[in-house]
């Protein structure tokens, strides 16, 4: 099994239980508008994880707001790097689409099938094991999404791959971090197991394979705030295990996530990494 496969196996117990019980279960950063007083972090830890759990699923349907997904319903939308299928049940439930739920880790197919069919939607979402770069499908979907996953691929593959898949005109919307400053790369990479790129590098790999970029949002200010609340959580988290047996995250990894995610609640307020909702739209309608 590759690394990166690995990596998400041995994190679903820890994803499920920060960011579950689901059946939407994301892993992805979340917004919370900077233009209020952020939320207190003194409250109860079942808050903060409802609050981290509020904020992601704004993250999708904001994305769904300026993909203006309602208006030009998908029909057949392939989900990229799709996590535990919160995303990929969202635009089954709330869009009526038919979804591809495609992922590199094996053991999570079976798992966003149970919660598909939990939310009503378990004919609507078909997971799918593989690895994006050797997908094969052509001129079959209408849309298709990647939610903090185009990180970990390839981005000159990733796009032919995606202009082969979609059918002329379709578009391919992308939720990503970015990098700006490059003394920042080799510590999130090594935590992530990621190869983030710019937004130039992006662009650039999305017109080569045939793609205009249409639109350009960045979110970067909404998504520090996540940080703090994440952190809060592995703080209290640590607190609430403290001398148990068995643990659903290892200690060791709650205490470097709270350092980490203290260093990320910095380097997003520097902007020295931003985050940004993008959409690509195929030439040739
Ligand atoms: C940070 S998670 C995001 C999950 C999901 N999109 C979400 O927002 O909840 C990254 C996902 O990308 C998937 N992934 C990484 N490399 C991949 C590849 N080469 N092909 C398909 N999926 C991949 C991982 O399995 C994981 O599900």
């Amino acid at each position: 099994m590759g690394q990166v496969p690995l990596y998400y196996s041995a994190k679903t117990a820890a994803i499920v239980h920060k960011y579950g019980p689901g059946p939407r279960i994301h892993f992805h950063v979340g917004l919370f508008d900077p233009a209020h007083q952020p939320p207190n972090t003194t409250v109860a830890q079942h808050v903060i994880r409802r609050r981290l759990v509020a904020s992601q699923e704004a993250m999708v349907k904001r994305a769904a707001q300026l993909w203006d997904v309602a208006g030009d319903r998908p029909d057949e939308l392939l989900d990229v790097g799709c996590g535990l299928g919160g995303g990929s049940i969202l635009w089954a439930q709330d869009h009526g689409a038919s979804v591809t739920a495609l992922t590199i880790a094996a053991d999570h197919a079976p798992l966003i099938a149970d919660l598909a069919r939990q939310a009503g939607v378990g004919g609507l979402v078909t997971p799918v094991v593989g690895d994006v770069h050797e997908l094969t499908s052509a001129r079959r979907y209408d849309a298709a999404v990647a939610f903090e996953s185009s990180g970990y691929m390839d981005r000159e593959r990733l796009f032919q791959v995606m202009a082969k898949a979609l059918k002329p005109g379709g578009w391919f919307g992308v939720q990503e971090h970015f990098l700006r400053r490059p003394e920042w790369t080799e510590f999130i990479d090594g935590y992530y197991h990621t190869r983030l790129g710019t937004l130039t590098e992006y662009i650039a790999a999305a017109r080569a394979a045939g793609f205009d970029l249409e639109q350009d949002e960045d979110v970067t200010d909404e998504v520090t705030e996540f940080w703090v609340q994440s952190m809060a959580w592995s703080t209290l988290e640590i607190d609430r295990t403290a001398g148990a047996d068995s643990v659903p995250v290892p200690r060791e990894r709650l205490v470097e996530s709270a350092l980490t995610h203290g260093k990320f609640f910095r380097v997003w307020r520097d902007r020295s990494i931003e985050t940004r909702i993008l959409l690509f739209r195929l030439r040739g309608a």
